[in-house]
């Protein structure tokens, strides 16, 4: 069954949306079967994979009597990626979610369906630790935190661990954290700095790759596509496709340590 991934931190502009478009494609481009679902109202990774935000989408799955199926739609380019879109709708979520019953596990039946149909689903978070966010978490095996090389990148990190563990304790026992990502990195002092204050703190759990700064992954958006086919030879595309790598071992280990266990 697909293990669903939440990419989150309530801190905003810090490579979740980058993420969560570059990974997804490049674990498609791997072999994986992918869906990128959209939970943000900003529909950055919608747009960004060159789809209509203007269409059906997420919002009409949880507010309204969609399924997934219904609106899912395929990424033209990238072969095993879908992509279950968000609009501007989804915006009043926040509000909606919580007057309906069983109100924090509605993005979880929204995705139990057809989750088998997938090898991961990758979700894209808004920057906020609101309802629709706490939803993807409840919804979620495990969350995946990027963390931008820069000033106060910690701070804040202690309030989305908390709601990990609120989330964990009363909504979703088997939530688990997959790994902290440092993002937008410069070969400057003060980077590895904070990349050596979070290997410090969180230790292995940070992935072994680390995402440069690369021009190249800031244009590709704009052309609708992820990086390695906007530019293929770029560090931006070198470095996702490193972690897409990274991801699938250590995926690959932790389902051998568990079977191992049984
Ligand atoms: N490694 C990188 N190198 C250069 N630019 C980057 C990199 N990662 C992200 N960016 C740029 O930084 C900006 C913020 O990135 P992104 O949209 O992925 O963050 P986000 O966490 O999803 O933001 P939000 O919280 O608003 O959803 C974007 O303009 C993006 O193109
Ligand atoms: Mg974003």
């Amino acid at each position: 069954m697909g293990k669903i991934v939440a990419l989150a931190n309530q801190k905003g502009g810090v490579g979740k949306t980058t993420t969560a478009i570059n990974l997804a494609a490049s674990l498609a481009i791997l072999g994986k079967k992918i869906l990128l679902v959209d939970a943000d109202p900003q529909a950055n990774a919608t747009s960004g994979l060159g789809l209509n935000i203007h269409s059906n989408g997420i919002y009409d799955c949880i507010m309204g009597d969609k399924r997934a199926v219904d609106v899912i739609v395929h990424q033209p380019e990238v072969k095993k990626l879908d992509v279950l879109p968000s609009s501007i709708e989804l915006v009043g979520a926040d509000a909606e979610l919580p007057t309906l019953e069983r109100g924090h596990f509605r993005i979880k039946e929204v995705l139990d369906p057809i989750r088998e149909s997938y090898d991961y689903v990758i979700v894209d978070c808004s920057p906020s630790l609101g309802y629709t966010t706490v939803n993807v978490l409840v919804a979620a095996d495990t969350v995946l935190i990027p963390v931008q090389c820069e000033y106060f990148a910690l701070e804040g990190l202690g309030k989305l661990l908390n709601t990990i563990k609120m989330v964990k304790s009363k909504l979703n026992p088997e939530l688990d954290i997959e790994g902290f990502l440092l993002t937008m990195y410069a070969r400057t002092r003060h980077a590895n700095q904070v990349a050596d204050e979070v290997k410090e703190h969180f230790g292995p759990l940070v992935f072994d790759t680390v995402i440069l700064r690369n021009i190249r992954l800031t244009e590709a958006p704009s052309y609708g596509k992820p990086v390695i086919l906007h530019d293929a030879q770029s560090l931006g595309s070198l470095n996702y496709l490193n972690l897409a790598k990274e991801f699938i071992k250590r995926n690959k280990s932790a389902s051998q340590d568990n079977g191992d266990n049984k």
